[in-house]
Formats: C-alpha cells, sequence, structure tokens
C-alpha cells in the first residue's frame, strides 16, 4: 500500500460505504465488516503501511487514515442498529399470535360416574383403614354360590338370572355379585381382614330405567374377633354419612341371605320427602312411593358355615358384610333418574355429574 493520499482513501471509504449500505441483513452487514475493516480489509492495510512513510508524511496520512476509519466504524454501528431494529420488527410481524382466534377445540373427557362414585366409595373406606379387594368377574360356580352357602337349589342358581360360561361343565359363570371376594379375601389374606370390593357383576336382566344386565357392588367385608351386628351398623352409619352427609338416615330391616346370619336389608331414608310423605295422601312421593325409605342394599353378620368353608375358626372369628349396588347409589345420591344414561357413554352425563359424583 502505498497511495494514501485523500483521493485513495476517500475511494477506500465510499466503497465500504456503498457496501455496509448495500448490506440487508445482519449476517450480510458482518460479512461487509470483514471485507472493509477486517485485517486484511484496505483501510487496515493502509493503516498497517503507515510506519513505511518518510516520517514527514507519517503524521498527516496517520490523520487521514484515522479519520476514514473513524467515520466507517461509525457507518457500521449505524447501520448494525438500523437492521436490528428491522429485524425485530419482522420477527414481531411474522411471529404475531392473534390471541382472539378461535382455538381448535377437541372435546374434553370426563371420568364416567361409575368409576368416579367407586372411587369414592374406596376412598371412604380406605380412610377407616379397610383395604381394597379385588376378584375375576368371570368366576368359579363354587365361589359365587356354593362356598357363600348358596345350594344347588337355591333359586339364585337358575339359570334365568345367572350367565353361565359354556362349556358348562367348567362351572365358570360371570359373577352375580361381588360376595365371591368375600371367600377369595378369606382365603388368600391372613385374619384379621377389613376389605371393600367395588366391580362389575352380571345377571340376565332386561334393560330398562331400573335394570341394566352389566352393573356394579361394592362389597364390605370384617373379619376378625368379637365382631358383632353393632360393628356393622356403626359402619353403614358412618359410611352412608360420608356419602350422603350427616343427615342422613339409615335403617336395617330383616331379609334372609344364605351367606349372612342374621341378615338385613339396609335402607336410606328417602331424601326427596324425608319420610313426610308417609300417611299423607295429599303429598305423595315418588321416589320412595310414600314409604319414607328406599332400599340401598344387603348385609348381615357372616354365616358360621362360610367362615368355616374357608377353615375359620367360628369360636374365635366372626365378622359382617355388606353388598350395595353403584347404579342405585348413584341414582341416589346425584339424582340420576334413569339407569340406562349410566351405560350409553355420552359424555355430556358423564360431564353432567362431574364434580358431584367427587
Ligand atoms: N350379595 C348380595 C346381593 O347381591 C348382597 C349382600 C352382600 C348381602 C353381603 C349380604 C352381605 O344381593
Amino acid at each position: 500500500m502505498s497511495d494514501l493520499s485523500q483521493q485513495s482513501i476517500d475511494s477506500i471509504v465510499s466503497q465500504a460505504l456503498a457496501a455496509f449500505a448495500a448490506a440487508r441483513t445482519t449476517a450480510e452487514l458482518k460479512a461487509a465488516r470483514l471485507a472493509h475493516l477486517g485485517d486484511k480489509a484496505a483501510i487496515i492495510l493502509a493503516n498497517k503501511s503507515l510506519g513505511s512513510l518518510p516520517k514527514a508524511e507519517r503524521k498527516e496520512a496517520g490523520q487521514r487514515i484515522g479519520a476514514a476509519r473513524a467515520q466507517l466504524n461509525q457507518a457500521l454501528a449505524a447501520r448494525e442498529a438500523e437492521l436490528a431494529e428491522a429485524e425485530l420488527a419482522q420477527a414481531l410481524r411474522d411471529e404475531r399470535i392473534d390471541v382472539t382466534l378461535p382455538v381448535a377445540t377437541s372435546p374434553q373427557g370426563a371420568p364416567h360416574p361409575i368409576t368416579a362414585l367407586m372411587d369414592l366409595v374406596s376412598d371412604a373406606f380406605v380412610a377407616m383403614g379397610w383395604e381394597i379387594a379385588e376378584g375375576p368377574e368371570c368366576e368359579g360356580e363354587w365361589l359365587n354360590f356354593d362356598a357363600l352357602n348358596i345350594g344347588q337349589s337355591h333359586p339364585a342358581r337358575a339359570t334365568s338370572d345367572t350367565l353361565f360360561v359354556e362349556p358348562l361343565d367348567n362351572h365358570l359363570l360371570l359373577r352375580t355379585h361381588t360376595s365371591p371376594v368375600q371367600i377369595r379375601t378369606l382365603l388368600d389374606r391372613p385374619l384379621p381382614v377389613y376389605v371393600i370390593c367395588p366391580g362389575k357383576t352380571y345377571r340376565a336382566d332386561e334393560f330398562d330405567a331400573t335394570h341394566v344386565p352389566v352393573f356394579h357392588q361394592f362389597e364390605g367385608l370384617a373379619v376378625d374377633k368379637g365382631i358383632t351386628l353393632a360393628n356393622l351398623r356403626g359402619t353403614l352409619d358412618a359410611f352412608a354419612q360420608a356419602m350422603f352427609g350427616a343427615e342422613i338416615r339409615t335403617r336395617m330391616r330383616p331379609h334372609y341371605f344364605p351367606f349372612t346370619e342374621p341378615s338385613a336389608e339396609v335402607d336410606l331414608q328417602c331424601f326427596v320427602c324425608h319420610g313426610e310423605s308417609v300417611g299423607d295422601p295429599e303429598r305423595p312421593c315418588r321416589t320412595c312411593k310414600s314409604e319414607g325409605w328406599i332400599e340401598w342394599g344387603g348385609c348381615g353378620v357372616v354365616n358360621p358355615r362360610v367362615l368355616a368353608a374357608c377353615g375359620i375358626d367360628t369360636e374365635v372369628y366372626s365378622g359382617f358384610a355388606f353388598g350395595m349396588g353403584v347404579e342405585r347409589t348413584l341414582m341416589f345420591r346425584n339424582n340420576a333418574a334413569d339407569m340406562r344414561d349410566m351405560v350409553e357413554g355420552d359424555v355430556r352425563f358423564s360431564r353432567s355429574l362431574v364434580g358431584t359424583a367427587r
């Protein structure tokens, strides 16, 4: 580099300025900076060549080059700021989100009220220290009937109620109640036992507003030393209150089940008329048919023959058991009038009960 005249420096400067101005992106500007202010750029080389000038010329040439470099640095910084601002503005335009646009909604599901209610029942018992028990839906005939003291001639065994699984000599059926889990529990678990078993049950029933062939029950079983009917009564009251609120009243009515002795049906005081429709023809109640009470489920003191069938010493141990329909409980608790809604799988039904079934 020998020509450090004002003219030559001006030409270097104007080329560099033109290149900076022509850069349309920060990447292009970076390339222009390397070309015109980098180590091999004309102005930098000119600066380096100052040393070889005669001393008399050096000062003036040095000032020219210094001024030129300052001008270029300034122009570069200004263009950098300009491009950065333009790029930011562009990004803001490109990435703009219109929060007022309608969102693509995929319909939300909801836990089925039967499932939610079974969870709630389980939670109520787990809170009292009970355990959850389970058994298969396709069950052995002996566990569903014989072990529960339901003899060969018992009407509950008739094929009209029970769905047997072919071939019949396998003696398998779809369990008609959750009570076989009582037997499984007593055969499997060490005493004492306090278990609750929610699950599916099957009967060859008509499909109408109050019957479905596939339904749900929860079975309770407590076997310990010194268990009496009083423990059953207290447990059912605590449970009814957990389900229906502190105001609920229950009663036990003598009944018969082969696997409990004594046996009872447990009723809830009608949650619509609270018993006030009884004997008052002016105010009939459709819910309880003016009886004041509605049937909730069966219960009783475990028949010693059941305990004995499971090899338990009936001199030492006794127990109680109960079984209720989940669908019935849901009807009472959540005012679900028609059982068919519970099997049709319409999410609007589930959603309408979310929050109330929990
Ligand atoms: N298993 C009986 C039913 O399905 C209910 C029940 C369970 C009764 C436990 C007594 C004890 O009707």
